[in-house]
């Protein structure tokens, strides 16, 4: 069954079409990897599916639900979460609090919020920094931090748009772990993300933007096989048997 479904939706800006009749869903269960080089629209088809701002056209569903036009609170409370590709913890407060401050949403007491941003601390690894200020995190840490935080509220649908950006290479498998890990936890993920290795290692799915318009969609290793999508990435002038 199809967790998430986006129909035929267009994002103007403006002058700026940054999404043009996209459409494609996603399993329960599975990894959608959302690719696509600088500015073919990624952020803005994220944004629409987490509520920052209705789609122009077209239709987004979740879990059988028309949720087109939602806010971000009313999606968060039904299942959906998401990290940001610029990450904004509360920079004075310790790793520890910004996990009580993402557990208390969806927690009915403070016992519980404990036991949640605990719960969170250990399955990202960042007991040993829990009191320090988030301010002072390496970015690695930050990303950690940022997504211990959209999944303390237990989401069914997590965004993750570009949590490997600024990672070391060790930083990066570590991430790929941790993703795979937390959809063997039951949540149906649709990442953005540069990283190539990666997109590859998580992936049951991958989609492909072009300044705006989707113009790959399946199987992750017909995905990166397909000339338009090869091209897009490298330019005009490359030729795949060459
Ligand atoms: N809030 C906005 N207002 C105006 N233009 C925007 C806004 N968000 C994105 N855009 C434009 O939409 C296009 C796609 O941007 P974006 O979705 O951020 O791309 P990506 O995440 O793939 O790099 C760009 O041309 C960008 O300038
Ligand atoms: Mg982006």
């Amino acid at each position: 069954m199809s967790l998430l479904k986006i129909d035929r939706i267009t994002k103007r800006f403006g002058g700026v079409t940054a999404n043009e009749n996209i459409s494609f869903h996603v399993k329960e269960g599975q990894i959608l990897a959302l690719i696509g080089p600088n500015g073919a629209g990624k952020t803005t088809c994220f944004n629409m599916i987490a509520g920052v701002f209705p789609p122009s056209e077209g239709k987004i569903y979740y879990d059988g639900q028309d949720i087109t036009g939602k806010k971000p609170h009313e999606l968060n409370a039904i299942g959906i979460a998401r990290t940001f590709q610029i990450v904004k913890p509360l920079a004075k407060l310790t790793v520890f609090d910004n996990l009580m401050v993402a557990s208390l949403a969806k927690s009915k007491n403070i016992k519980e919020a404990q036991e949640k941003a605990k719960e969170m601390l250990s399955f990202t690894h960042l007991e040993s920094l829990q009191h320090i200020p988030a301010g002072q995190l390496s970015i690695g840490n930050l990303k950690r931090l940022e997504v211990a935080r959209a999944i303390a509220t237990r989401p069914k649908l997590l965004l993750m748009d570009e949590p490997m950006g600024g990672l070391t290479p060790s930083e990066v498998d570590e991430a790929i772990r941790l993703i795979h890990q937390i959809r063997t936890n039951g949540t149906t993920i649709v990442i953005i993300e540069h990283i190539m290795k990666a997109v590859m290692a998580v992936s049951d799915h991958i989609v492909v933007l072009q300044n705006g318009v989707m113009i790959a969609n399946g199987d992750p290793k017909a995905v990166m096989n397909d000339e338009t999508v090869i091209k897009a990435y490298l330019g005009d002038g490359y030729v795949k048997s060459h």
